[in-house]
């Protein structure tokens, strides 16, 4: 089996990269499943129904979230009944959504588990806790395990690869919005890489407006972030190969499209 993933897609530019470029990834690497991260697909923050919906029809099999799931309020609306798009696992219990969610896929199944990190994010409840809960609840059903960890820390998401080594498939950080170049396979058999990166503008900082940005370093004073629109954009991303029987991964690669990094078909 083959898993394309896609990270933090940041509003309309981020988007648009999806959707033109989904379908020729897909024409190249045959990935069995895609799993797109869209806590920014929002104009930058959080996500609607429609775009969680759009995401589907463009075809992903899921979405997972982070620390911005929340900030479009009509998330309350539908995240109940959206079964193929998963919060943050670690959130109080009360909080609604659900942590994990189970893909059919002929005869397997995969596990999506999105957890959140807790240095230089708000504090939550235990993430690493909170992964041996999912996993032993997983593993009932399928070895085949895939957690987006959305965290700020590089430790903290190097801990996490290795805390899960040999349990999971894959622990794929998010958040950062900035590729690292340490994709590898865990002595015990689990892809890690810190963060897949960022889809949406390539000429931003982080997907926001430089001069907004530089305002703040510049002055200190609040200043509103919105996404740059209408210039280079970038796709970033991974594709994890691994074995359906025993759920260990055994490639896993970087996926990176920008003007530096054309696309080749
Ligand atoms: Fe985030």
């Amino acid at each position: 089996m083959r898993i394309l993933f896609i990270g933090d897609v940041v509003g309309s530019p981020g988007r648009d990269m999806v959707k033109e470029y989904l379908p020729k990834l897909k024409e190249k690497y045959r990935p069995t499943i895609t799993i797109i991260n869209g806590e920014n697909a929002a104009s930058g923050k959080g996500i609607n129904e429609k775009i969680y919906r759009s995401f589907l029809e463009w075809g992903a099999q899921a979405v997972t979230l982070g620390n911005h799931a929340w900030d479009k309020k009509e998330i309350f609306d539908f995240i109940d009944s959206a079964k193929y798009l998963v919060r943050p696992a670690n959130l109080p219990p009360e909080v609604p959504g659900k942590g994990i969610a189970y893909l059919k896929v002929n005869q397997d199944e995969v596990a999506v588990i999105n957890l959140q990190g807790r240095t230089f994010l708000p504090a939550i409840d235990c993430p690493f806790k909170k992964a041996d809960e999912l996993i032993s609840e997983a593993r009932e059903r399928t070895p085949i395990i895939f957690v987006d960890f959305h965290a700020e820390a590089t430790s903290e998401k190097l801990a996490m690869g290795w805390y899960l080594d040999g349990r999971v498939t894959a622990v794929i950080g998010t958040h950062t919005h900035v590729q690292t170049a340490d994709n590898r396979i865990l002595p015990e058999g689990t892809a890690y890489l810190t963060d897949a990166g960022m889809t949406g503008p390539y000429d931003g900082i982080l997907g926001v407006q430089r001069e907004a940005v530089l305002k703040r370093f510049l002055t200190s004073l609040p200043v509103r972030f919105e996404v740059t629109e209408g210039g280079r954009n970038q796709l970033s991303g991974a594709i994890i190969d691994l074995d359906n029987k025993t759920g260990k991964a055994k490639k896993i690669e970087r996926v990176l499209i920008n003007d530096d990094h054309p696309f080749y078909g």
